[in-house]
């Protein structure tokens, strides 16, 4: 048994992580959370570990004899990045051979100004290593949960979906400067869990960027699926935004 530790393990993203390297039922799972686990909290196959993000002499006993850390603890709810920078430095300190920091979406962040924080953290990776590998990582990168085009019917066991730019059922779409409306990559949450999950049992080197891509379509593309697949045209226009929004 392979020791994983899963940062941010009590939310919906890990969540699925977790279930998929449960059903391999070659790793234990440990979860670091903030809290003490609730009545809902045990899962077979993980232990949970109540740790302070904020000390990193908390963390390192509970990395002891861990091979591979994921973190999923969201870039916008850790001010500054506090909780992950505690987090590596702990990792190295421990000794843990992998880790994987709080990416799980898409590398280009310029219209996603929320994800900022990922940059930096990429940065501080990268300086880690500039003398020579003191830590193995891999930046995996998902694109958007192809999930969230069915919102608002669920299709996920953990992941919340909503509307995002997108209104499938209603054959619509916001689409910049009236264009195509860009590319971008989906991957099903599932796909996604399970390519986490092999990748967490590979046992060669981990790339610096794992690409994980199930489609990529525009949102153009997306809404012509739409009229295809439920039938016919929206009255109601896509809404267009000007390219310098
Ligand atoms: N590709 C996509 O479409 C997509 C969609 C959604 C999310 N994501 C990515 O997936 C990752 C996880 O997102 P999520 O929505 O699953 O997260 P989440 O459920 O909002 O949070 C995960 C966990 O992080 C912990 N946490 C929150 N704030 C913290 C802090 N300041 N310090 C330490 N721990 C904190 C909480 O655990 P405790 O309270 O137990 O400590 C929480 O359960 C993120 O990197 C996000 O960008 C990608």
């Amino acid at each position: 048994m392979v020791k994983i530790a899963i940062a941010g393990g009590s939310g919906e993203v890990a969540r699925e992580v977790i279930d998929a390297l449960v059903a391999t039922k070659k790793h234990h799972i440990i979860v670091l959370s903030r809290q003490e686990p609730g009545p809902g909290d045990t899962i077979e196959g993980t232990s949970w570990a109540t740790v302070d993000f904020t000390n990193k002499d908390s963390i390192v006993p509970a990395l002891k004899g861990v091979h591979t850390v994921l973190n999923f603890v969201p870039v916008y709810r850790d001010s500054d990045n506090a909780a992950q920078r505690t987090l590596i430095d702990a990792v190295v300190e421990a000794g843990v051979g992998r880790f994987a920091p709080s990416e799980w979406a898409t590398l280009t962040t310029d219209t996603l100004p929320w994800y900022g924080p990922k940059v930096a953290i990429r940065e501080y990776l990268a300086e880690l290593n500039k003398d020579g590998k003191v830590l193995e990582y891999c930046l995996f990168s998902c694109g958007v949960f192809t999930n969230y085009l069915g919102a608002p019917y669920p299709s996920t066991t953990h992941v919340h979906t909503s509307n995002l730019q997108f209104d499938l059922a209603r054959r619509r779409a916001i689409l910049v400067d009236g264009g195509e409306g860009g590319q971008m990559s989906f991957t099903t949450v599932s796909d996604f869990a399970n390519v986490v999950a092999r990748a967490v049992k590979y046992e060669g080197e981990w790339p610096v960027v794992g690409g994980i891509r199930g489609d990529t379509v525009t949102a153009a593309q997306l809404v012509t699926m739409a009229e295809e697949i439920r039938g016919g045209q929206q009255s109601r226009p896509n809404y267009r935004l000007p390219s310098t929004y």
